[in-house]
């Protein structure tokens, strides 16, 4: 079964062509950095208006790649939720136009069914059940995998997302947007010792969850009371705020893959891309006596061969989508009763 997938929840237009949910034909991204990058941050308006110049270009790419007619698929999958609801929009629409004109069926897909998804383009994807952690841009939870699908949020923070705090730390220290990956680049000749954020401030109360906002303001104190400064000095302050993040994440996945007695764990979202995170995760991993599965770095950030990766499994169940079927700005995992 051949899946087109198309994404456009955020600022990336994508569209891929992959067959039984694991072999990628063609992987086609045209992202909006450049759009975005001088106003720090998404502007929603701008993000759906660049969806539209994108997204027909975007499908005819990855037709072209692939070598291949739209006669030749057999499903179409699109991120409905969540996400900027303008932006999502543009693919639905998209791909409601081209389930009518070829008559094929459509489904919905969840954004976060995607980034779980796209370890499943490996080629040694995690066995079900399975622990994840979803680390993205607007996302940070821990979730119990018993299947395609079927997922339970076990924690989340309680605030701003992992990719928020790398995001808006790069922002005050003056190094653009998005930040996450510069702050990792510089992290690496850092030392994360150098400067002392204390665990309270991301570990958070509740068992499972975490909390990012109060490091963000701890990073704002100190430059207002140091400067930004550059150099060494820079990269140290880097490898200390990512190990911070690094720190919570990797210390409540552990908690919770012992509680749950899972022995696999993956990694997904654009924050999975993080070399420091990655690298503790897998020492982690080693210690406690778990297996760690992540996407290569450009699968971790938004792509549509997770969303058609997602979509195979609902298509292959019967799932059909209407042509009525909305774009949902928010859409919470459902989450345990007793994590809550
Ligand atoms: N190497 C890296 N280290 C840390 N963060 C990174 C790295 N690479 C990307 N990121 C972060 O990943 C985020 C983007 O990830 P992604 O594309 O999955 O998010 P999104 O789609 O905008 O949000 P969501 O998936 O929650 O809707 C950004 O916050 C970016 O800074
Ligand atoms: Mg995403």
């Amino acid at each position: 079964m051949i899946v087109l997938g198309l994404e456009s929840s955020c600022d990336e237009t994508a569209a891929a062509l992959v067959e039984d949910g694991r072999r990628v034909l063609s992987d086609v991204v045209a992202s909006q950095h450049d759009v975005h990058a001088r106003y720090g941050g998404v502007v929603p308006e701008l993000a759906s208006r660049a969806h539209v110049q994108h997204v027909v270009p975007v499908v005819q790419g990855a037709l072209a790649a692939a070598n291949l007619s739209l006669s030749a698929i057999d499903g179409i999958a699109v991120t409905n939720q969540p996400g900027l609801v303008g932006a999502l929009l543009v693919g639905l629409q998209t791909a409601k136009a081209l389930a009518w004109v070829t008559g094929k069926p459509l489904v919905g897909v969840h954004h976060l069914e995607g980034h779980l998804s796209a370890v499943f383009l490996e080629p040694n994807p995690p066995p079900l059940p399975h622990l994840a952690l979803i680390v993205s841009g607007g996302h940070t939870s821990i979730v119990r995998v018993d299947g395609h699908g079927e997922v339970t949020e076990l924690g989340a923070t309680r605030d701003d997302a992992a990719g928020e705090a790398f995001d808006k730390g790069a922002k005050l220290l003056g190094l653009g947007y998005p930040g996450g990956q510069v702050i990792d680049q510089l992290a690496r000749t850092g030392d994360p010792r150098a400067v002392v954020f204390p665990k309270s401030m991301t570990l958070g109360e509740h068992g499972a969850d975490m909390s990012f906002s109060g490091l963000k303001t701890a990073l704002l104190t100190h430059t207002r009371a140091h400067g930004v400064p550059d150099g060494q000095a820079l990269a140290d302050l880097c490898a200390s705020y990512q190990a911070a993040i690094v720190e919570a994440l990797v210390r409540k996945t552990r908690r919770v893959a012992a509680s749950e007695k899972l022995r696999h764990v993956q990694i997904c979202g654009g924050v999975a891309a993080n070399s420091g995170l990655r690298a503790a995760m897998i020492a982690a991993g080693a210690e406690d006596g778990f297996t760690v599965y992540v996407p290569p770095p450009g699968r971790c950030t938004d792509n549509a061969a997770m969303i058609a990766a997602a979509g195979y499994h609902r298509l292959r169940r019967g799932e059909h989508a209407g042509l009525d079927l909305d774009a949902k700005p928010t859409a919470p995992l459902p989450r345990r009763a007793e994590a809550s």
